[in-house]
């Protein structure tokens, strides 16, 4: 596992050298992110030879390689021993401004916290409401312990012990069990671009992000995946292209989606079309660069192939079959209602209804799904990041087969 620790300026991090070796004895790649603050506590050149990794707490080291995102994206577990008040208030606001803060913000990993304070502190009505926010974030808190603390008093708020915060840490980055094993899985994902001329095309804002977590969440659940994608954001296929179980065949256009998926579909179980596909393409595509010396063009569309409405039709015995609504709407009746109507249009086991548009779905890496399955039934209603909302399907897709 990939393990990020950061460790922030308390007396405390003395133990968290022991923790960092603990995770590297048990075979674990860790990374150590300290704040400039705690480096008077522990200095770098003890975390480089426990961690076996470059140490830096900069944002602007390594940037070539893009650490500040890399560190948080690559992190299946994020710790932070010790975690001060103060970073704890800066963990709740969102504030990024050193090299732990931004990768806590650019992770979608599991992040286990062990705070180390005076009780005072502790108690302070800022940080139970920092505590709180973080909690309702999904950020594990352990400890701290109740015990002697260093000004000679004692009370709650000492760090909870190396080898406790290891056996909480590895518990909470549990793989999930591999309930999908032996299935095989096609997913699309992605905007397609319908091309007018050789250099414009028609588009769509979607960064094939919700599909990429699918095929991930699949493959680590045990699955065998193609993944088929159209145009995604740079650095969204990464993880699934290291992935083993996971086969990425690009196709740009609907007609390269309906084909590869077409393809895909034959040998999967399970068939997923998250793709946004162009519903339209030019009825011809110019040969040459539309220039503004011929006028303004006009564009004639035609339909493209309905993807899903094929694969609906293709659908084997055994096999299911579900397709991704992302809809503008007014209000969760109405997304409600109009999500039932596809569904039933689209003859599917089950539609995953997204609300877009005003800060949802596109271009963010959280996202809400209304799951509806084939009798138009809320299977799952679930709201998190893009990873948590494909198992949250995946969960709903193992209990209906
Ligand atoms: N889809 C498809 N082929 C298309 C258009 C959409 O396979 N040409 C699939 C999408 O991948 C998605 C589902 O159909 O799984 C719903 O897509 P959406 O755009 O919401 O539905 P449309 O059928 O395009 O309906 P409309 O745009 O009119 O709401």
């Amino acid at each position: 596992m990939f393990v990020v620790v950061g460790v922030t300026g308390g007396i405390a991090a003395y133990k968290t050298v022991h923790l960092v070796r603990a995770l590297v004895t048990n075979g674990h790649e860790v990374h150590v992110v300290p704040t400039a603050d705690s480096l008077r506590f522990v200095g770098t050149t003890t975390w480089e030879a426990v961690s076996r990794n470059p140490v830096t707490t900069s944002v602007h080291d390594d940037v070539a390689r893009v650490r500040h995102v890399a560190l948080g994206t690559s992190a299946d577990l994020v710790v932070i021993a010790p975690a001060t008040a103060n970073t704890l208030a800066k963990m709740a606001a969102g504030i990024a401004d050193d090299l732990l803060g931004v990768t806590l913000l650019a992770t979608t990993a599991p992040v286990v916290v062990a705070p180390a304070m005076h009780t005072a502190m502790w108690e302070h009505a800022a940080t139970r409401a920092n505590i709180a926010t973080l909690r309702r974030r999904g950020v594990h808190i352990v400890g701290p312990a109740d015990g002697a603390l260093t000004g000679g008093d004692s009370g709650p708020g000492r760090m909870v012990e190396p080898d406790e915060l290891v056996t909480a840490a590895l518990t909470v980055a549990a793989p999930r069990a591999a309930d999908l094993a032996g299935l095989r899985v096609a997913v699309s994902t992605g905007g397609t671009r319908e091309p007018i001329d050789p250099v414009r095309y028609l588009g769509n804002r979607s960064s094939g992000r919700q599909g990429a977590e699918l095929a991930l969440a699949a493959a680590e659940r045990g699955a065998t995946v193609t993944l088929v994608a159209a145009h995604t954001d740079d650095g969204v296929l990464t993880s699934a292209s290291r992935h083993p179980r996971i086969d990425v065949v690009r196709a740009y256009t609907a007609d390269a989606v309906q084909a590869a998926m077409t393809n895909a579909a034959t040998t999967a179980d399970v068939v997923a079309m998250v793709a946004a596909v162009a519903d339209f393409r030019v009825a011809e595509v110019s040969r040459h660069k539309i220039r503004k010396e011929d006028g303004i063009p006009r564009l004639e569309l035609v339909a493209n192939p309905d993807v899903l409405a094929g694969l609906v039709a293709a659908q084997r015995p055994g096999q299911t079959v579900f397709g991704f609504a992302a809809e503008t709407a007014e209000s969760d009746d109405d997304l409600l209602a109009r999500g039932r109507r596809k569904r039933e249009r689209k003859g599917v086991d089950f539609l995953a209804v997204n609300r877009v548009g005003e800060g949802h779905g596109f271009e963010s890496s959280e996202n809400r799904v209304i799951l509806l399955d084939a009798a138009g039934a809320v299977v799952t209603d679930v709201a998190g990041s893009k990873r948590a909302v494909a198992d949250a399907i995946w969960d709903a897709v193992v209990a209906a087969r």
